[in-house]
């Protein structure tokens, strides 16, 4: 593809990073299922260890078709640069790793998937990490939480369950303010209703396990720099700014420039954490991303259908849609994400935790699994499941508490869906 042209969003989540095979001529990016590369000679070797010449070693570091992912996922998201990795869990460690040393805490929204949560309230600990938790739509208290020790921001643009909004520029402002990093999971919004990077953030992380692949096939991560926060400014970032020991003294930043976070993360954090995509993955989430724009319009047009019709729903408490014009996030969804709130919301019923457990049981064409965003409509009950770890009062703050059901709506047709809703809530409710 010519640089000259801006490309628009759907030729781009079909081109982007791709081209046909030098090889063999190839249309579609070949899964290049090989551990490691042959070098040239001694001094090819050399240069490539040396991150002198950019090239394969070892696809624990690089692959030929991850490197086509990376590159797709990074223009469409409008950064500088991306590293894949094994699952969204694992992208949320990669992009803490350059950022942190013992000691160092992060600021984190109480809104965030289960099992974030708990990586962050608990297992980062072991590595000498913490997190202050902080409601997002309070900017005074994400404000206050920062301190000298504060290395990153870290919120979801459409939060899980919920379906919430987080007003991803107020935020980026303080983090300006405060010369840290915004990271924003953007899972459940996908670049192709939000763009972090253009509100402010920093770094954007993926689950590709959902919309990107969209169809429950593989679990993946993404880790995209914007390529515009300067390590150098602070002091607070020495494993970018200054000589890094676990590299013999490579200084990336000064070397990498805008790359020097995406350079980072391949030669150190892909080296010795080893949270590495396989190709396999990759092909899976690239035949995805191909139709992500047309799958994201159908998501949120059935996602609105289904919100609207459960709201008025006589077993039904409250629906947390942001689409919803009755949500308090509606007009910050207009603003951010005008194409639509995604596809993902919860359900709170009258009838409790019994009644949620019912419905959730005999629900035909939503699947009962612990996953989202596949073309399929999924369903769960959050506090028993994905967020069980969590105590009553992190449940309630995630918005995940006992008489709430998360709703994943799929591209069937919205008729089907409601009508599979409607027996379900009638057998729940007797
Ligand atoms: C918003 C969000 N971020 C991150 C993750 C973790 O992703 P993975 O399951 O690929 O590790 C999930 C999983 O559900 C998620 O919903």
């Amino acid at each position: 593809m010519t640089e000259t042209r801006q490309y628009g969003f759907d030729t781009l989540q079909i081109h982007a990073g791709a081209r046909p095979d030098p090889a063999t001529g190839a249309r579609n990016t070949p899964i290049y299922q090989t551990t490691a590369y042959v070098f040239r000679d001694a001094e090819h070797a050399a240069a490539l260890f040396n991150l002198q010449e950019v090239g394969f070693i070892y696809s624990r570091l690089t692959n030929p078709t991850v490197a086509v992912l990376q590159e797709r996922i990074a223009t469409l998201e409008g950064g500088a640069g991306a590293v894949c990795c094994s699952s969204g869990h694992a992208a949320q460690i990669m992009s803490l790793f350059p950022l942190m040393q013992p000691g160092c805490n992060i600021v984190a929204s109480t809104r965030l998937y289960g099992g974030t949560v708990t990586q962050f309230s608990q297992t980062i600990k072991r590595f000498g990490w913490s997190c202050k938790f902080v409601d997002f739509d309070d900017l005074d208290a994400v404000r206050d939480a920062i301190d000298d020790d504060t290395r990153a921001i870290f919120g979801e643009a459409i939060a899980n369950p919920g379906g919430w909004i987080m007003d991803v520029r107020a935020v980026a402002d303080i983090a300006d303010a405060a010369q840290i990093p915004l990271i924003i999971d953007n899972t459940s919004a996908t670049p192709y209703l939000i763009r972090p990077i253009e509100h402010g953030a920093t770094l954007v992380v993926h689950s590709t396990t959902k919309y990107l692949t969209g169809n429950g096939t593989v679990t993946g991560g993404c880790v995209v720099d914007s390529g515009t926060f300067d390590w150098s400014a602070t002091g607070k970032f020495p494993s970018l700014s200054e000589a890094e020991p676990a590299y013999h003294g490579l200084k990336f930043h000064e070397t990498f420039g805008n790359l020097a976070f995406t350079f980072h993360s391949i030669a150190v954090g892909l080296r010795d954490l080893g949270m590495t995509m396989n190709p396999q993955a990759a092909h899976y989430t690239l035949c995805g991303i191909e139709t992500l724009s047309l799958r994201m319009e159908r998501h949120v047009r059935n996602a609105e259908t289904v919100a609207g019709w459960l709201e008025k729903h006589p077993a039904v408490d409250h629906v947390t849609y942001a689409g919803l014009p009755s949500s308090k996030y509606h007009a910050l969804a207009k603003k951010i994400s005008p194409k639509g709130a995604g596809g993902l919301f919860t359900v709170a019923l009258k009838g409790g935790y019994d009644a949620c457990i019912k419905f959730v049981d005999n629900l035909e064409i939503f699947s009962h699994v612990a996953n989202l965003g596949d073309t399929r409509s999924l369903v769960i009950h959050s506090a028993s499941t994905t967020h069980r770890q969590l105590s009553p009062e992190q449940q309630a703050a995630a918005g995940a508490g006992p008489d709430v059901v998360r709703i994943s709506i799929g591209i069937e047709d919205a008729d089907d869906l409601i009508a599979d809703l409607d027996q379900a809530l009638t057998k729940a409710s007797a």
